[in-house]
């Protein structure tokens, strides 16, 4: 991947470290450093950290780290020299003009620039002579003209191929459109058709405004209802948040009203709920709800009153606890879906239900409540066991007192005994997770898992050893020197520790610059997360030349001792073969 370092330079300095990031994480000042909560994992208490002066960051918790450019690559899921691209963009840079390989991003592109013809065809083809059953379908259903054109909602027509067909004229091969998933291979002909036909669409657009993909509905009651655009390089099912772009905007106070799915959504929006987004008809996912929590500290949880919905909603509540984003629960009643209600009772009743919403505390005791018979004292008392656990759960004490003080008014018990419960519970959950923290510790001491470095742990001496070589190497690039002829990354036991050394060298052999920025297209964001540690790590002790050199004949003991010839990394074959040369050289 050849960008001139010159060109890295420039970038360094044009894309600071704290512009990059906090449009995506709540940064904080910590003395030299930023800190926030992970973008990159679930947490509550933030390890996420930046460093301006070194214009990287590091997560403590997951590990994730790297230069701006990685950064990049991780939040919005692109390769490196999309990031790169990214990064020059915002910035107001020039990309240089060759010297990189950009075939998977020229393909993105071409996706991206056919499903943006596709929406207008679609949408074009909705105001047409062959659109006026969706049309219809739209007004139908109370969607305004105006509400179409906000979404650039359209019509695919019937028959078989009139979008491949357009698209093919257009300049696009069918190799480009299968990829987009807008077109297929038909099994029977040779030729392509559209894989959607005769059904409304709804294009699916990025907080970039980027469309990535589309929905499309029956007219009708047959099935499937819905046909969706299924994975491809520029979108991922799991990932997608409908009308999100619309919404962040729109959700000042921080607060996104989530409805299963998209019809929902565009009903809201036009109801005037423009703070509404939706998931893409699969359970939320976690990557959904960090997405989410970007733009959110609460969300209120519109699904479906069906069995479905209420299934959704609890794997929802429970993802995003995991994300510190306050969860409230609408109760829909008198209609199906929240499309349905402002469509018989007036977006009103739908405020209503928005202003009387439960939290998921509430939502959760009335759980629980539904489940014993509290006119009964045996009734009573096992509700009242289950509500002490879920108060446990939660983290604001004010919270907590009201709903003890409401349990103790209704049950006639005393509010002090049920936060006394309360507070033994918390105790025994915490100490319950200590332990199976400290469980997970050994258990990962005993045997880690190491997907960066899968050797590590079957050689955790040598391992170390090299890895306090390379810390000191990349804070004290002037000691390379004095200890380059004494090791080669060759005689490096583990091999991505070997690979980082590599890569080191060579770049001081040529005098070139050994930061953080020139070594992110080297390697993979997960190996660059690897990289940072050790940068870290090495800047909190002061390294000598007399350190490397220990390290360094730690290295080599280790290499002569055998270290490379280990029965558990060859493969039965290579075994047999490496039996047989011993045998041969004890008969010579
Ligand atoms: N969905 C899907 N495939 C299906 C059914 C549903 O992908 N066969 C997804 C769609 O994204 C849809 C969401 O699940 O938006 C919710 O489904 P459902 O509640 O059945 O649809 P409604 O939003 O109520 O649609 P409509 O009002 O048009 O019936
Ligand atoms: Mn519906």
């Amino acid at each position: 991947m050849a960008l001139s370092d010159d060109f890295l330079y420039r970038l360094r300095d044009a894309a600071d470290a704290e512009q990059v990031v906090s449009p995506y994480v709540r940064l904080k000042r910590r003395g030299k450093t930023l800190v926030g909560l992970c973008p990159f994992h679930s947490e509550k208490t933030p390890s996420f950290t930046v460093y301006p002066e070194s214009n990287s960051f590091y997560c403590f918790g997951c590990g994730a780290g790297g230069s701006m450019i990685n950064f990049i690559q991780r939040i919005e899921n692109l390769d490196y020299i999309d990031a790169v691209r990214t990064l020059a963009d915002r910035f107001g840079l020039q990309m240089p003009e060759d010297g990189f390989d950009d075939t998977l991003s020229e393909r993105r592109k071409r996706i991206l620039s056919a499903n943006r013809d596709a929406a207008r065809f679609f949408y074009d083809t909705l105001f047409s002579e062959n659109g006026k059953a969706g049309l219809d379908y739209w007004l139908k259903r109370g969607i305004t003209v105006q509400t179409i054109k906000h979404f650039g909602l359209g019509y695919a027509p019937g028959g078989g191929s009139a979008l491949t067909d357009y698209l093919h004229k257009k300049g696009y091969t069918f190799t480009e459109l299968v990829d987009a998933n807008l077109s297929r291979k038909s099994t029977r002909s040779n030729g392509y058709y559209d894989n959607f036909r005769n059904r409304v669409i709804t294009p699916i657009i990025d907080v970039r405004g980027n469309v990535v993909a589309f929905g499309g509905r029956v007219l009708d009651d047959s099935k499937p209802k819905y046909v969706n655009t299924s994975d491809t390089l520029v979108f991922k099912k799991g990932q997608g948040v409908f009308a999100l772009n619309f919404a962040k905007n729109a959700a000042t106070d921080r607060k996104l009203i989530i409805t299963e799915g998209y019809m929902d959504a565009i009903s809201l929006h036009q109801a005037g709920f423009t703070n509404t987004i939706a998931g893409l008809g699969t359970a939320l996912t976690s990557e959904q709800a960090r997405l989410i929590s970007r733009y959110a500290d609460e969300v209120i949880l519109s699904y479906d009153s069906d069995e479905a919905g209420q299934a959704a909603t609890k794997k929802a509540i429970s993802i995003f606890s995991q994300t510190g984003v306050k969860v409230k629960i609408l109760k829909i009643t008198g209609g199906k879906d929240p499309d349905e209600i402002i469509k018989e009772y007036g977006k009103e009743r739908f405020k209503s239900i928005i202003d009387s919403g439960a939290n998921d505390t509430e939502y959760r005791i009335l759980t629980e409540r539904e489940k014993y018979d509290v006119s009964t004292d045996d009734g009573k008392l096992e509700f009242l066991r289950a509500a002490v656990k879920v108060l446990a759960t939660v983290d604001d004490g004010i919270e907590r007192e009201i709903y003890a003080s409401r349990l103790a008014d209704e049950f006639s018990v005393s509010k002090d005994a049920v936060l006394t419960q309360v507070n033994d519970t918390i105790k025994s959950n915490n100490k319950k997770r200590e332990y199976e923290r400290n469980r997970k510790i050994t258990q990962e001491s005993i045997s880690p898992r190491d997907t960066v470095n899968p050797e590590r742990r079957d050689h955790l001496k040598a391992a170390r050893a090299e890895e306090r070589l390379i810390s000191i190497l990349l804070n004290n690039p002037d000691f390379y020197r004095k200890i380059s002829d004494k090791i080669s990354p060759k005689d490096f036991i583990t091999e991505f520790n070997g690979r980082v050394y590599s890569v080191i060298s060579s770049r001081l052999e040529e005098g070139k610059s050994i930061e953080i920025d020139f070594l992110s297209g080297s390697f993979s964001p997960d190996e660059m997360g690897r990289v940072s540690k050790f940068i870290i790590d090495g800047s909190r002790t002061v390294g000598s030349v007399g350190e490397c050199e220990d390290c360094i004949k730690v290295i080599l003991e280790e290499k002569n001792n055998g270290a490379k010839v280990r029965p558990s990394s060859l493969s039965d074959d290579e075994w047999a073969k490496k039996m047989n040369e011993l045998k041969m050289k004890k008969n010579t």
